[in-house]
């Protein structure tokens, strides 16, 4: 079943809610179980100053949304893309295999807020090799 911490975030998840005028945003889903999440972020000189999320899912999707959030806060995006789905589920002590596709959702769903970025602000050119490399290489 749930660790006790999957549970404690679950129950009391960090960062929760919409940033306004962020700048990324990461929506993504799984069409299979229908789960939702969207990452906002704001950047400061090249490090996630602020995150927040708003997820309609199971409670796992919850609790490891409120983790990729707490992983992300203050890294430098190139840090922050590296976070894979496996770090999530071993900083919240495991999750049932049947839900690891949750832990994927939150990582995706960072990882694509960054992107969102780097597009917005042109960094993206010349670095988006980088980064879907990055993204190719992290999702274990
Ligand atoms: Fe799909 Fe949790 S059951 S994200």
């Amino acid at each position: 079943m749930y660790s006790r911490k999957v549970i404690e975030h679950f129950q009391h998840p960090r960062n929760v809610g919409e940033i306004k005028n962020p700048d990324g945003v990461g929506k993504v889903g799984n069409p299979i179980c229908g789960d939702i999440m969207e990452i906002y972020i704001k950047v400061k000189a090249n490090r996630i100053d602020d995150i927040k999320f708003r997820t309609f899912g199971c409670a796992a999707a919850i609790a490891t949304s409120s983790m990729i959030t707490e992983l992300a806060k203050g890294k430098a995006l190139e840090e922050a893309l590296k976070l894979t789905r496996n770090d999530v589920a071993y900083e919240l002590e495991g999750l049932p295999p049947i839900k690891m596709h949750c832990s994927n959702l939150a990582a995706d769903g960072l990882h694509k807020a960054i992107e969102n970025y780097l597009k917005k602000t042109k960094k993206g050119k010349g670095k988006e090799s980088q980064v879907s490399g990055l993204l190719d290489g992290g999702e274990g």
